[in-house]
């Protein structure tokens, strides 16, 4: 017999960023985090858990197409958690079968390609993890499964929910309040759009695992974003979402990537992930704005080239078409809206 659940997992793009580590082995951050969860039109990972006897022994896990290895130390934390999590339902209910003593078979699929640095860590292991979870038909909140996801990649507990989603860093040594909670469901604020400019589909130079742990150890800047900045913008974003206020919204957003990217600039040797491609969507950005006499659109930046414009769904043909002639260095884009969360597909 072969058991088996799917689920698709969103991507999410981060307004308020996480960048920092407090335990690089729990993998908890330095910092409270807020994103928004894209919808699954374009961007999702489909994810496949299947456990059977049958199964020769060890477990296995099939990214696009290609085997990946399964013995690194954040798939292991999820599968071991997991597991955990199962043995004891099946310890409470002795009539269950047992299957957190069974080989796993994970198969997982982007919809996107996964070095074009588009957040594919994040909806990745927030669907290995829904998918497993609903195998063993966990009873756990999406907020406790988020603390396995976490130990995953740490944005990837924050695609375990849809609309507004914030990632409380948590003071305890053990990880275990430091989860996702909903700020709002998309449905509160469902005109938001993100429009996704790819910069450059080259996988990322630094990666945001190394990238942040550097920052930590030799930004003198990254102290005064922890203790001054990002509490503000903590405030002020969670206010601008419960308002639907986008001018709030657009400028932390704004200022907070900003800060993020002079943190990794301030970082010894400097890290460089914005572009020219980038600037040159920093800049029409601000003409967009200057043009409409108001803030309609905000622009943020991850660990990559690639700009992620926010707008309200009413100024689309205004973005749309600002953005059409401007940018030569763009090699694709994609315009999302803010989504739900992983959902099972039967
Ligand atoms: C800049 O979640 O990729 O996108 O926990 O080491 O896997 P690990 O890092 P990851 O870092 C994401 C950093 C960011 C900001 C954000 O998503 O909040």
């Amino acid at each position: 017999k072969i058991y088996r659940a799917s689920t698709t997992a969103p991507v999410n793009i981060a307004v308020v960023k996480y960048w920092g580590k407090r335990d690089v082995q729990l993998n908890t951050p330095t910092n409270d985090s807020v994103s928004v969860t894209l919808s699954q039109d374009d961007l999702r990972t489909l994810t496949t858990a299947s456990c059977s006897a049958s199964y020769p022994a060890g477990d296995s896990l099939v990214l696009n197409g290609e085997s990946f290895d399964v013995s690194g130390a954040r798939t292991q934390a999820c599968f071991r958690e997991l597991r955990a999590r199962r043995a004891a339902v099946e310890a409470a209910d002795p009539s269950l079968p047992k299957l957190s003593t069974l080989p796993l078979k994970i198969v997982s699929e982007n919809n996107f390609p996964t070095a074009a640095g588009l957040a594919s860590s994040a909806a990745g292991f927030a669907a290995l993890v829904r998918a497993i979870a609903d195998l063993y038909e966990l009873p756990d909140s999406p907020s406790e499964l988020s603390i396995v996801a976490r130990q995953g990649s740490g944005s990837a507990c924050r695609s375990l929910f849809g609309g507004y989603v914030a990632w409380r860093a948590g003071t305890k040594e053990d990880g275990s309040d430091s989860m996702a909670d909903l700020v709002a469901p998309a449905s509160h604020w469902p005109d938001m759009r993100a429009l996704i400019l790819v910069a450059s589909a080259a996988k990322k130079g630094v990666s945001s695992t190394s990238g942040m742990q550097k920052t930590v150890a030799t930004s003198g800047l990254f102290k005064g974003r922890l203790t001054d900045v990002v509490p503000r913008n903590m405030a002020l974003i969670e206010e601008a979402i419960k308002n639907r206020d986008f001018a709030q919204f657009a400028e932390v957003t704004m200022r907070d990537s900003n800060s993020f990217h002079a943190c990794c600039a301030d970082t010894y040797p400097p890290i460089f992930y914005m572009n020219d491609t980038s600037r040159a969507a920093v800049r029409a950005v601000e003409s967009i704005n200057e043009q409409a006499g108001k803030t309609i659109a905000a622009y943020t930046f991850d660990a990559g080239p690639n700009c992620v414009v926010y707008y309200l769904q009413e100024h689309e043909s205004t973005i749309l078409g600002a953005f059409a002639g401007v940018l030569g260095g763009v090699t694709g884009w994609t315009a999302n809206g803010v989504g739900a969360k992983p959902a099972v597909q039967l």
